[in-house]
C-alpha cells in the first residue's frame, strides 16, 4: 500500500527474504503505481485498497499510506486474516487504537508496527557490544535519534 511512495521503500528488506514475493501493489497515484509495479516486480496492481483485498490472494500487507488510513486499512486486512506491517504512527486517536486492538484479537493474523529502527545495523552492533560486555558493565546510557531538519524559526 502506498507503493508509489513509502510502501515501495520496503523493497530492500523484502529482497533479502527468499520466502517473500510481492503479489500486488496499490496506490491512488496511477503514474507512480506503474513504476512501482516494475520496481517491485508485482503481478497485480490496484488503485483501490478494498478492491485489492477482495480480489488478491495475500498473506500480508505493508501499509505505507498516510497516517489517517493506517487503522482502517489495518482492520480491513485483519478482518480477512491478512497479516499487517504498518508504518508509524499506528493511529490518529485513542478510540482508533482500541478498535485496532479489538480487531487484532479477533483475527488469526498478526499486526506489527514498522517502528524498526531497533533492527538497524548500528543499533544491533551496539546491542552486541553490550552483550559481549565490551563496554564493561553499563550503569547509564543515553540514546538519541538525530533526525535531519532545519530550524523552523530564524532569528
Ligand atoms: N518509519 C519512518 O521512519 C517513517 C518515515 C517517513 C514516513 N513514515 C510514515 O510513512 C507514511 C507515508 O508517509 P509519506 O510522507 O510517504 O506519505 P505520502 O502522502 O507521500 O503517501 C504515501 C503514498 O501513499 C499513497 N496513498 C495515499 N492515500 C492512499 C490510499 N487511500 N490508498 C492507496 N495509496 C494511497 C500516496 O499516493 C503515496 O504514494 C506516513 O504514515 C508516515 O508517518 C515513516
Amino acid at each position: 500500500m502506498g507503493a508509489a511512495g513509502r510502501g515501495g521503500r520496503f523493497k530492500l528488506a523484502l529482497d533479502v527474504m527468499d520466502s517473500i514475493s510481492v503479489r500486488a501493489v496499490c496506490d491512488i497515484d496511477a503514474d507512480g503505481l506503474a513504476d512501482a509495479v516494475e520496481s517491485l516486480e508485482a503481478e497485480e496492481r490496484y488503485l483501490d485498497y478494498d478492491d485489492m483485498l477482495a480480489r488478491s490472494d495475500l498473506d500480508a500487507v505493508i501499509l505505507g499510506t498516510p497516517m489517517q488510513f493506517h487503522v482502517p486499512q489495518a482492520i480491513a486486512a485483519l478482518n480477512k486474516n491478512v497479516h499487517v506491517l504498518s508504518e508509524v504512527p499506528v493511529w490518529v486517536s485513542v478510540e482508533e487504537c482500541r478498535e485496532l486492538v479489538t480487531a487484532e484479537g479477533r483475527s488469526s493474523a498478526t499486526y506489527m508496527m514498522a517502528e524498526n529502527y531497533t533492527y538497524q545495523r548500528s543499533n544491533q552492533i551496539i546491542k552486541e557490544i553490550v552483550r559481549q560486555r565490551l563496554f564493561g558493565t553499563p550503569y547509564y546510557a543515553e540514546g538519541d535519534y538525530l533526525h535531519g531538519g532545519k530550524p523552523s524559526i530564524s532569528s
